[in-house]
């Protein structure tokens, strides 16, 4: 393995006991390319081509306030495959935050849990008061890969294959770019949404393979909201009004407490995917999703699967260190209760069915995305820890034949969303890997394992080693080196 480290950054954290500032969640900020990566175990699949790319939270400042792991700065972590051979790099998303605080040499922004006035410049996205570290999610369109934030920050480009931060994508509006942008492989489109504090409270958008804004219109909501994903179909695009949202009281003082509104039920809006036709809302049982997995027509009626939450505001977990009870609650999937769950909205008759497809606690999953939008069969799913936010193995879903598949991780290993990496010229929907990178704790190393979706439980058929320690992170995704070149799949 050949390894080039790059200039190292600036960073003022200091050592401390918060539970995700260590152990997996310890932060990376070193910076390096690596090529002719060493395998530890099985062999290098000949038979894909392309980028495994993953967003993380890499805190590199001390914290003002209380740090939250959603604060941290954004960091790539890339691993390109080609010909049975492996090449790594990592880099920080450049953004505006991280530049000012680079040059200010200590962080310039509060997180999630402090108070408004704790932040020293203006915030940026929904919230107003945090810095945009363009951490949360990352994937390819236009032949770019495009980083965002939960909160609406600004959208960043970036070259998939160097990791090179470009720029702010032109096309992004005022209101901000959530995270979980969708991107349609076939037709090389890319659905947005953002939401904000002020009327019309959300927006939907479509950027073309071009890298065009084409469409943009407002979605109107009762209030300030708090949307995490999207779905959309062939035809319409799918947002959502869920009673999870900050206490408008509250919010007027700038305070930022989310609450579960009980007896408001969820909604759903169909938007016609292009042009400006009926927005259709549908009503379905109160919850709180973090992600869908897809959707599709089916007749009369919009198909859309998620994780539906029981308990969405789930209060303080007894043992959590003091200050962090809330947080450690709102991070593990076992607290909030995430279940595979399927919604049908009836166009005709304006009805909603919804049931449970999976009794077990599931969310970040993942499908070959040239079924997004599209009738499909298979969901790759993580399983969690419990207290934790870390992935201790993956459930495949067979929604047809209604069976799944369960791969658990040894204890101390901790994966990484799994996007689905399809095998060169296949049709088949599983004829492919899942990509996750794992956090070693037992080792304190890290390594990217592929695995066989034809035969998932049977474990890695590669074990790839990483030339350093990551930090454990979340939103990934894979991109055909076809399909960054063409901008459209073939
Ligand atoms: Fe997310």
């Amino acid at each position: 393995m050949k390894v080039q480290k790059h200039p190292p950054i600036f960073s003022s954290l200091k050592p401390s006991n918060h539970p995700y500032l260590n152990g997996a969640w310890t932060p990376q900020h070193e910076e390096v390319d690596a090529w002719d990566l060493e395998v530890i175990e099985g062999a290098i699949p000949a038979d894909i081509d392309g980028v495994y790319l993953r967003n993380t939270e890499n805190q590199i400042h001390q914290p003002l306030g209380r740090y939250h792991p959603f604060d941290g700065d954004g960091m790539l972590h890339q691993i390109d495959f080609k010909d049975g051979r492996a090449s790594y790099r990592n880099r920080f998303v450049r953004t505006r935050c991280f530049a000012a605080e680079q040059e200010a040499k200590q962080s310039l922004w509060g997180g999630l849990m402090d108070r408004s006035h704790i932040s020293r410049r203006p915030g940026f996205g929904a919230h107003g008061f945090l810095k945009d570290s363009s951490s949360t999610d990352v994937v390819i369109h236009a032949g770019k890969a495009v980083s965002t934030f939960y909160q609406c920050g600004e959208a960043y480009l970036l070259n998939p294959e160097t990791l090179e931060t470009e720029g702010l994508a032109a096309w992004g509006p005022l209101d901000g770019v959530s995270a979980h942008p969708k991107v349609d492989e076939r037709t090389g489109e890319m659905m947005f949404f953002n939401y904000s504090t002020h009327a019309p409270y959300m927006h939907y958008g479509v950027v073309d393979a071009d890298n065009k804004l084409t469409h943009y219109r407002p979605v109107p909501l009762p209030g300030p909201r708090l949307p995490h994903d999207m779905a959309f179909t062939e035809n319409y695009a799918i947002l959502n009004d869920l009673p999870l949202f900050w206490i408008p009281e509250l919010l007027e003082k700038n305070a930022h407490v989310v609450r579960m509104h009980r007896d408001i039920p969820s909604r759903f809006a169909i938007v016609p995917r292009r042009g400006d036709g009926e927005i259709r809302w549908f009503e379905a049982a109160p919850t709180f999703v973090l992600h869908w997995t897809n959707a599709y027509e089916d007749g009369d009626e919009i198909v859309l699967d998620g994780y539906f939450q029981s308990n969405p505001e789930p209060g303080s977990v007894k043992g959590a260190p003091e200050g962090y009870e809330h947080m450690m609650g709102h991070l593990d999937e076992h607290t909030f209760q995430s279940r595979l769950h399927r919604w049908r909205f009836n166009l005709k008759d304006g009805s909603t069915k919804e049931e449970t497809l999976d009794e077990r606690i599931l969310e970040f999953g993942t499908i070959n995305q040239r079924f997004a939008g599209r009738k499909y069969r298979h969901i790759y799913s993580t399983t969690s820890l419990p207290g934790w936010f870390l992935f201790n193995g993956f459930v495949k879903h067979d929604l047809d034949a209604g069976t799944s598949q369960t791969l658990t991780l040894p204890p101390g290993r901790y994966a990484s969303e799994a996007p689905f990496a399809p095998r060169i010229g296949s049709t088949e929907e599983d004829d492919g890997y899942i990509v996750s990178f794992i956090m070693d704790e037992n080792s304190g190393t890290s390594e990217c394992i592929l695995i066989d979706c034809k035969r998932f439980e049977d474990g890695p058929v590669v074990r790839i080693k990483l030339p350093h320690k990551i930090c454990s992170g979340t939103h990934a995704c894979w991109a055909d080196r076809a399909f960054i070149r063409d901008r459209r799949a073939p």
